[in-house]
């Protein structure tokens, strides 16, 4: 792989490892570790390149190389790295230490392990612009309304009206989460069949988009939903998307423009609640208002012969204000339903949070109520009694 035909494979996994302070950043020596370990790995010809990304308490691994998807070198190398980045919360007490690794040792591959993952192999085109958007305290199905936005509807993206090279339209592979099944959508003529499944993004999100007949993905994201894997609650799944972008696929400014009207996500604080998905810059990354509200980074890179040039801090920009004061509004207003919904998640999300347990402790108080136990006067008047 790799070499005349720049053949690349771009890897990205994430994990929480321990939290600074509480469940809001990941602490800098954490972050130097993670640098030293894929540092190594580059030195030994392991990866291409590689840059270690943060978003709230999470570290992504952001890493090019000439292996294949799934490559359990690569996978091994991010997971000895997470076992590092945990001694380092172990040693420093930081909060939730290893919290994501849900196994003891290795087994060939970091899918089902606890962190989460995006990853795709390519053709580096003449030019590659790609964007890594890394989110926290939120679900994988959070992705699904701004990809639908980028690559589906004309009002966020005008290339696909005007653009011959994208007026064909993209595939859609949805995942259902539950069942783990796909199903793939074409656009533009198959879109409602496509919103029925993902304007359900705790069950079913956006694996893959296609151009049309390719089999290189054009964009992907991380689908791992940390508490079924674990079968109890752990935090929420905090997902990854990788964007590639230009000549053809969305403008940078088009995968870009989603962020500009921030949309409600699951996630926030316990993982239990509704909140905005803010768009901010690096040095906004830490949610700490009721552990939130869920925020989004967007490291921009180019691609060249499978080095990354970047990060470019994409949501740096003033223009994304309005947004940002927006989500803080939207934020404000949720706030005010305390624990009612729609601000606490509906009952079947919240199966996978800690509630169950309390509703288990109090379960026996509900006494079956049957028509003849109701109080005289509100007993029903039915012919031929009374
Ligand atoms: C959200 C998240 C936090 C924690 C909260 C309680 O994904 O991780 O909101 O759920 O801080 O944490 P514990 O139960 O560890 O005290
Ligand atoms: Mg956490
Ligand atoms: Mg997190």
């Amino acid at each position: 792989m790799g070499g005349e035909i720049d053949v690349y494979t771009l890897t990205v996994i994430k994990a929480d490892t321990g939290g600074f302070v509480g469940h809001c950043t990941v602490h800098p020596a954490s972050v130097r570790v993670a640098e030293e370990k894929l540092s190594k790995a580059k030195a030994e010809g392991l990866l291409i390149d590689f840059c270690v990304g943060k978003v709230g308490d999470d570290i992504a691994l952001i890493m090019t190389h000439n292996g294949r998807t799934d490559e359990k070198q690569i996978h091994a190398l991010a997971w000895e790295t997470f076992q590092a980045t945990t001694q380092v919360a172990k040693e420093l007490k930081l909060y939730g230490a290893g919290q994501d690794l849900l196994k003891d040792a290795f087994s060939g591959n970091i899918r089902g392990m606890g962190p989460g993952i995006a990853e795709m192999s390519f053709e580096e085109r003449a030019s590659e612009p790609l964007i890594v958007f890394l989110a926290d305290k939120t679900e994988p199905g959070a992705w699904n309304w701004p990809l639908y936005k980028m690559f589906a509807d004309p009002f966020n993206t005008p290339g696909l009206v005007i653009d011959p090279k994208m007026h064909d339209g993209f595939t859609f592979e949805v995942l259902d989460l539950i069942e783990h099944k796909t199903a793939r959508f074409n656009t533009p003529e198959e879109i409602y069949d496509l919103l029925l499944f993902i304007g359900a993004p705790g069950r079913y999100a956006v694996r893959y988009v296609y151009k049309k007949g390719e089999s290189e993905p054009v964009a992907a994201t991380s689908t791992q939903r940390l508490n079924l894997m674990a079968g109890r609650y752990v935090g929420k799944d905090d997902p990854v998307m990788i964007v590639r972008c230009q000549s053809g696929l969305p403008a940078v400014g088009e995968a870009l423009e989603p962020f500009g009207q921030p949309h409600i996500v699951a996630g926030w604080m316990r993982g239990s609640h509704h909140g905005p998905l803010m768009p901010v810059a690096f040095d906004q990354d830490t949610p700490s208002r009721f552990d939130g509200p869920p925020r989004v980074v967007a490291y921009g890179f180019q691609l060249c012969h499978g080095r990354l040039v970047g990060p470019r801090d994409m949501f740096d920009d003033p223009s994304f204000d309005t947004a940002r004061k927006q989500a803080v509004e939207i934020a404000d207003y949720l706030r005010r339903l305390g624990p009612f919904e729609p601000h606490r998640l509906p009952l079947d999300e919240m199966e996978y949070t800690t509630m169950p347990q309390v509703m288990e402790r109090v379960k026996d108080r509900f006494m079956p109520v049957e028509e003849d136990e109701a109080p005289e006067n509100v007993r029903p008047l039915r012919s031929g009694k009374r």
